[in-house]
């Protein structure tokens, strides 16, 4: 299948069914197009971006012994995975002159996001909860559309929202394990163990596409856009480990453990 026919059928589709549809994965990048901006994704009424902050948070880690809780919070996250396919299918459509190897990378990521999407849907499914029963964020979405170049892609979505997830993964594994949620708390573990690739192809492609001169650090930070800064990525418990197997280097992973706000 040709790269930017995925990036399409995800992106121009409005069925969630279809954006999640198992594809060959011997991609092609012989079509790439001309550079395309898409302002949002097509979906159902029902999956459609909410107003701002009238989507439901994230249920307290306390709430998690009530199903419907738990069901909520599989939602939420389904859609965070499909926002972050939803992304990489704009970033395909906006630089279809990036090299092949890179955007047929990034084309086999977003298999895995399909998978991660199918497997919230299915949990909060079977917890009570149909996907699009509730409102849901933009909240992902929002931040990839100032980006303006790959560098820009690469700080914001692997090595900020990605390198985050390799701590909040494990985290709500551990508050579904808590209350007896085995196979909530393995999904999260899956989710863990493909979230280090992902952040490596962001590291590897980030050293690839930087000025020699420049450090990781340098890089990721200077293209990062405001509100986005360092210490937005990471969670609560910081996995050392999960970002050393991503290639991330000692320099790098210490100034995201030791990255604060700076307020008053
Ligand atoms: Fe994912
Ligand atoms: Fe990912």
């Amino acid at each position: 299948m040709e790269v930017r026919q995925f990036a399409e059928q995800v992106l121009y589709s409005q069925e969630v069914d279809v954006k999640l549809r198992p594809v060959n994965t011997d991609f092609t990048d012989e079509l790439p197009g001309e550079p395309v901006r898409v302002s949002e994704p097509a979906r159902t009424d029902a999956l459609k971006f909410a107003a701002r902050r009238s989507a439901p948070g994230m249920p307290k880690p306390g709430a998690f012994k009530d199903p419907a809780k738990r069901a909520l919070a599989h939602h939420i996250l389904a859609n965070h995975e499909l926002q972050a396919l939803e992304v990489m299918a704009f970033v395909l459509l906006l630089f279809p002159a990036l090299p092949c190897d890179f955007r047929i990378g990034l084309a086999k990521v977003m298999q895995d996001e399909q998978r991660h999407t199918r497997m919230h849907i299915e949990r909060a499914a079977h917890l009570g909860l149909v996907f699009g029963s509730v409102p849901v964020n933009s909240y992902i979405w929002e931040k990839v559309q100032e980006i303006e170049s790959v560098l820009d892609y690469l700080a914001t979505l692997p090595l900020l929202f990605e390198e985050r997830n390799l701590d909040h993964s494990l985290e709500f594994a551990a508050m579904f394990e808590a209350v007896g949620d085995e196979r909530s708390a393995a999904l999260m573990r899956v989710i863990h163990r493909d979230e280090i690739h992902h952040v490596a192809f962001g590291i590897e492609w980030l050293r690839r596409f930087k000025p020699v001169d420049a450090s990781d650090w340098e890089t990721f930070c200077r293209h990062l856009k405001w509100p986005l800064r360092p210490v937005k990525a990471k969670g609560d418990f910081f996995q050392y480990e999960a970002r050393k197997l991503a290639g991330l280097d000692d320099d790098f992973i210490s100034r995201v453990r030791d990255a604060q706000d700076d307020l008053p």
